[in-house]
């Protein structure tokens, strides 16, 4: 499989990965503050639903080891998971325990009730093979008032270090937008892409007032994206952002706003993960560049 770079990501992937240097200047990918802490983050962390839920064979081990070679290569850090993903903690587990790497590890829980939530975070820290986790988040808003408490007591006593709730579909958003206004979190986690673009109006707002970090999870629609837009040539715009395929113009398009702290994107692929990796470096459009890449993609 090939993918084409522009020069300049090319020169930045190669030198970064080699050497960590770029021109005789380290290369760093950029990162944003967690509003809660003001410990800064990779703008690009990776999700796992799905392309980690697999049977860790020789073939799959040496796929997803490379992808998160790359990752890790390129400056990323947050691997997010959860017990509804399947084999996914223990694949991150057997492929990412005991290496000391620096990697955030997010997961959620996902269940009903108070010892179900406890019995399933404890799981969750054995299946990754981790001390602590980085960040604990009820999936989908599930029992939140329950979980909450346990994972605020969580983190008073250190087994993990922020709190989080999630979700994703935009109906979820007042809710979401209540729970913020009223209650302790550090982060959400919510879908925002060129084609659902709520979150711009409702819920990043919401974020930015209440002091709360914001991951952004299906930049791709789960993947539906390419299926509309891969069979059209990349519009102007592109190039002009350093946008060298549509994976990269739609990321650039949401770190476009400075509301949001990471994206997640999900592959696979060793060769996406590179692509996607290389959407944090170099331009961010402005608020021009951002609405004339919403106007080339629904265009289409
Ligand atoms: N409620 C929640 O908490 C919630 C809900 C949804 C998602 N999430 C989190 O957010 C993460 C991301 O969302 P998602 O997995 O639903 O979808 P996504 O990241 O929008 O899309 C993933 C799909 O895009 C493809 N892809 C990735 N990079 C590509 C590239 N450069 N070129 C072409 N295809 C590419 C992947 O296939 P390949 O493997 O072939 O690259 C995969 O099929 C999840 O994995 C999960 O961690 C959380």
């Amino acid at each position: 499989m090939t993918i084409k770079f522009s020069r300049n990501q090319f020169l930045v992937y190669s030198m970064a990965s080699v050497s960590g240097i770029l021109y005789g200047k380290p290369v760093k990918i950029p990162e944003r503050k967690i509003p809660s802490s003001g410990e800064r983050i990779p703008v690009m962390g990776m999700g796992t639903w799905r392309t980690f839920d697999v049977d860790l064979n020789p073939s799959a081990r040496k796929r997803l080891s490379s992808v998160l070679e790359i990752f890790h290569d390129l400056g990323g850090r947050m691997i997010d998971s959860s017990p509804m993903y399947g084999r996914s903690e223990t694949v991150i587990g057997q492929l990412t325990g005991n290496q000391k790497r620096g990697y955030f590890y997010a997961t959620k829980v996902w269940v009903s009730g108070e010892q179900n939530g406890i019995n399933q975070m404890k799981q969750s820290f054995q299946k990754m093979k981790v001390k602590k986790i980085d960040l604990f988040q009820i999936h989908n808003l599930l029992d939140w008032k329950t979980h909450l408490k346990t994972l605020n007591s969580w983190k008073d006593s250190g087994k993990i270090r922020y709190t989080g709730i999630t979700h994703y579909v935009p109906s979820a958003f007042p809710e979401i937008i209540k729970i913020i206004e009223t209650q302790d979190i550090d982060f959400i986690q919510i879908p925002y892409s060129v084609f659902t673009d709520d979150a711009e109006n409702y819920i990043l707002p919401a974020a930015e007032n209440t002091g709360t970090a914001v991951i952004v999870n299906r930049p791709f629609e789960g993947g539906s994206a390419f299926r509309r837009l891969s069979k059209h040539p990349l519009p102007p715009i592109a190039s002009e952002i350093g946008a060298s395929s549509w994976a990269q113009l739609l990321l650039k398009f949401i770190l476009a706003n400075p509301s949001v702290t990471c994206i997640i994107p999900a592959t696979g692929n060793p060769v996406h993960m590179k692509e996607n990796m290389l959407a944090a470096f170099g331009i961010i459009p402005d608020k021009n560049q951002k609405k004339l890449i919403k106007k080339a993609v629904i265009s289409l």
